[in-house]
C-alpha cells in the first residue's frame, strides 16, 4: 500500500503536521494538563472524551474508543485512502511528495472522481465569462448592482452559465467528460427527444463548496424572475444539502478565532457579511437547519449567532434552528434586523459598520427573543392571554440555570407587566420544583474530566490485567523497559491483545526505531490492537518509575500466569477424577480450586 513511500517522507509528512493542529480543523480543542480534549467527531456526545496528546502526536476517544495518529484520524474523519491522507498532510505541510510508482487509490467512485472534476473545470469557465467576456457581462453587471466587489466574486468564484445553446455540454465533451455522467450529476438536464440542455443556463453561479474548498454543486440564481428564484445542483454522493454549510471552507478560521459562528439563510447574506468584514458567516443550503448540521457546528463553536431574515418565515425558522442548537448543546444568540429585511438588504442600506456593531455585537439571548417570539400568540391587552403569556414565560426560563439571568428577565416581565417580583420567584420556584431542580443545583462543570473518571473505573479490572496495560504504557515510552520485559515474560502476557502488542514493540525497537507511538501505531494494521495501543499510551504514567515498580508488575502478570497454569492442570485432573467415577477425589480438587481463585480474587 504504502510501501512505495519511502519511510523517511512519511516520517517527515508525519513531524510537519502536528496532530493538535490538523484536528483542531474539525474539533474545537482546549487545553486541559498535558492533553487537549474536545468533543470526538466519530460519535455523538455532550461532554468531551476526546483526548489529544501532542507529546505522543496521538488522539483517543474514551467515549467511542476510536484513536490514532494524524494520518489515522485524517483517514476516519475524511474518508481518505492512505494515499490521500499523506498527500493532504503534505500539500498542508508545503511538502513535495515523490513521484512514485503508488496507485492513487481515492476513497471516491470514479463516477464523483469525474463529477468533481467537471465541476472544478465549469467554476473556472463560469468565473471566467463572468469576469471577462461579454457572454457573461448581464451576470457580472447584476452583482456589481448588488454591491458586490470584484475580490468578493474573486473569492467565492462567482461565475455565469452562458445563454449560448450546448456551451456547457461541447465544453465539457471536449473534456473528455461522457454526457451520462454530466446528466446524473445534475449539470446537464436531459430532455425526452435525448437532446441535452444546460441546467443553469442564463443564470448566476455561487458555487458551493465542501469544507476543504472543492465545488460539489452549483446554486444558480436566476437574473430576470424566472422559476425557481435560485436552482441548486440535485444531491448526489458528494451533494447532500442537509450535511454541508455554504462557506464553510473559508469561515472556518474565523469561526476558530472567534469561537463564535454567524448563521444566515442565504447565500447574498454570507456574501454580503464576508465583504463587510464579519466572516466567521456561514448558512444552510435553501433548507431548515437540519441537526448534521447543527453537531458539526457544535464541535467548531460554543456560541452560534442566528441571522435569519426579519420576515415571519425567518422567525419561525429562527425558533426551531435556535432550539435544534440548543438541543445539541451551543449557547444561542439572536441577531435582530429591521422588520421586514435580510442581512443582505441591512447591510446594503445601512453599511458594514452598523451590520457589526448593530446587529452581530448586539444579537440578544435566546430569552429574549423567545419572549418576543412568544407574543404573537398571544393578544396581550387582554387580561386572560397575558396570563397565559406570563405563565409560559415562565415555564421557559425556570429552565434556565443562571440564576442572575432569570432574575434579569424577571424584573423584565415585573415591569412590563406590572406584576411583584416576589410573586414571579415564588412562581419561578414552585416551577423549578416540579421540574425536579433544585435550588442549589449547579450546571455540572462542563468539561468533566472523562479520562480521569475512564482510569477510575478502570481500577476495577483484575490487578493483572492493570499490571499489562500499565507495564505496556512504560513500554510504549522506554525501550529499556521493553528490552527489560522481554528478557523477563516474552511473550507471556495473560491477555492475548496484550501479547499481540508486545510482540509488536519487541519488533518495532528490534529494528532500530526509539520510543514512538505515533510511528509505531503507523505500523499496526489491526483496528482493534491500534485502538487498544492508543487507549494504553493516553494512560497516565509516572515520569521516572523505579525498577522495583516495574518488578512488580512483572510478578503480578507472572504469578496470574502461575495461577492459570495450576488451574488449568487441577482442572484436568478434575475431569480424570470424575471419569474414573472418584467423587471425593473430584470435590478435593474443586476445592483447590476454589481456594487458588479466592486468593487470586483477594490479591486483586
Ligand atoms: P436574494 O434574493 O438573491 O437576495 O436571495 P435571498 O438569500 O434573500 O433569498 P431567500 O431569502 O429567498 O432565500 C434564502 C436561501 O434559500 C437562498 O440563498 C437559497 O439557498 C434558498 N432558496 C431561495 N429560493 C429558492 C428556490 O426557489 N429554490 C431553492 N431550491 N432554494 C431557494
Ligand atoms: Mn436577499
Amino acid at each position: 500500500m504504502s510501501n512505495q513511500i519511502p519511510e523517511e517522507v512519511i516520517e517527515e509528512v508525519r513531524k510537519a503536521n502536528d496532530i493538535a493542529d490538523v484536528i483542531g480543523e474539525y474539533v474545537q480543542l482546549k487545553k486541559q494538563g498535558r492533553n487537549y480534549v474536545g468533543l470526538c467527531p466519530f460519535h455523538s456526545e455532550k461532554t468531551p472524551s476526546f483526548s489529544v496528546t501532542q507529546e505522543k502526536q496521538i488522539f483517543h476517544c474514551f467515549g467511542c474508543g476510536k484513536g490514532g495518529n494524524v494520518v489515522t484520524f485524517l483517514m476516519e474523519m475524511e474518508s481518505f485512502s492512505f494515499y490521500e491522507a499523506l498527500t493532504f498532510l503534505a500539500d498542508r505541510s508545503g511538502i513535495k511528495l515523490p513521484e512514485t510508482g503508488v496507485r492513487k487509490e481515492s476513497s471516491l467512485s470514479i463516477e464523483s472522481q469525474n463529477v468533481l472534476s467537471a465541476y472544478e473545470w465549469l467554476t473556472k469557465l463560469y468565473h471566467h465569462l463572468l469576469r471577462f467576456t461579454k457572454d457573461g457581462k448581464e451576470g457580472y453587471n447584476y452583482f456589481k448592482e448588488r454591491g458586490i466587489s470584484e475580490e468578493s466574486i474573486d473569492t467565492f468564484q462567482l461565475g455565469f452559465a452562458s445563454k449560448v445553446k450546448g456551451f456547457t455540454a461541447e465544453f465539457l465533451e471536449k473534456k473528455g467528460f461522457h454526457q451520462q455522467v454530466l446528466v446524473k450529476s445534475g449539470l446537464l438536464t436531459l430532455h425526452e427527444d435525448n437532446s441535452v440542455s444546460d441546467r443553469f443556463s442564463g443564470r448566476v453561479i455561487f458555487p458551493i463548496r465542501n469544507h476543504l474548498g472543492k465545488t460539489i454543486a452549483f446554486g444558480g440564481r436566476t437574473i430576470t424572475d424566472q422559476e425557481p428564484k435560485y436552482l441548486n445542483s440535485s444531491e448526489s454522493e458528494l451533494f447532500q444539502k442537509g450535511k454541508i454549510l455554504y462557506n464553510f471552507d473559508l469561515a472556518k478560521k474565523y469561526i476558530r478565532k472567534s469561537s463564535e459562528a454567524v448563521l444566515f439563510e442565504g447565500y447574498m447574506d454570507v456574501i454580503s457579511a464576508y465583504q463587510a468584514g464579519v466572516k466567521n458567516v456561514i448558512a444552510t443550503l435553501g433548507t431548515a437547519l437540519t441537526e448534521s448540521q447543527a453537531k458539526l457546528l457544535r464541535r467548531y463553536v460554543d456560541t452560534v449567532v442566528l441571522c435569519y431574515d426579519s420576515d415571519k418565515a425567518g422567525t419561525e425558522a429562527t425558533y426551531k434552528a435556535a432550539n435544534l442548537l440548543r438541543q445539541v448543546g451551543c449557547q444561542v444568540k439572536i441577531a435582530r434586523l429591521d422588520d421586514g429585511m435580510d442581512p443582505d438588504e441591512y447591510i446594503k442600506t445601512y453599511g458594514p459598520d452598523a451590520f457589526n456593531d448593530k446587529v452581530i455585537r448586539a444579537s440578544g439571548t435566546y430569552m429574549s427573543f423567545y419572549m418576543r417570539y412568544l407574543k404573537k400568540d398571544y393578544n396581550l391587552n387582554l387580561e386572560g392571554d397575558r396570563i397565559q403569556y406570563v405563565e409560559n414565560v415562565l415555564t421557559e426560563l425556570a429552565r434556565i440555570d443562571s440564576s442572575v439571568e432569570r432574575e434579569y428577565y424577571l424584573k423584565e416581565l415585573s415591569n412590563e407587566y406590572n406584576l411583584s417580583m416576589d410573586t414571579l420567584v415564588e412562581e419561578i420556584k414552585n416551577h423549578r420544583q416540579n421540574m425536579g431542580i433544585h435550588k442549589d443545583k449547579r450546571e455540572k462543570k462542563r468539561y468533566t474530566n472523562s479520562a480521569t473518571k475512564y482510569y477510575q473505573s478502570k481500577k476495577l479490572l483484575p490487578a493483572f490485567q492493570n499490571a499489562e496495560k500499565q507495564l505496556i504504557a512504560y513500554m510504549l515510552k522506554d525501550r529499556s523497559i521493553t528490552d527489560k520485559v522481554q528478557e523477563e515474560i516474552g511473550g507471556a502476557f495473560n491477555i492475548d491483545e496484550h501479547k499481540i502488542i508486545a510482540t509488536y514493540l519487541y519488533a518495532f525497537y528490534e529494528e532500530g526505531h526509539t520510543a514512538d507511538v505515533s510511528l509505531f501505531i503507523e505500523r499496526l494494521t489491526d483496528q482493534t490492537i491500534k485502538q487498544l495501543v492508543t487507549e494504553i499510551a493516553m494512560s497516565p504514567v509516572i515520569e521516572n518509575i523505579s525498577d522495583q515498580e516495574i518488578n512488580d508488575y512483572i510478578r503480578i502478570i507472572r504469578a496470574e500466569n502461575n495461577d492459570m497454569a495450576s488451574i488449568k492442570t487441577l482442572k484436568q485432573q478434575q475431569r480424570i477424577a470424575e471419569q474414573q467415577n472418584d467423587p471425593l477425589k473430584a470435590a478435593q480438587i474443586a476445592m483447590q480450586i476454589i481456594e487458588i481463585q479466592k486468593q487470586l480474587k483477594n490479591t486483586n
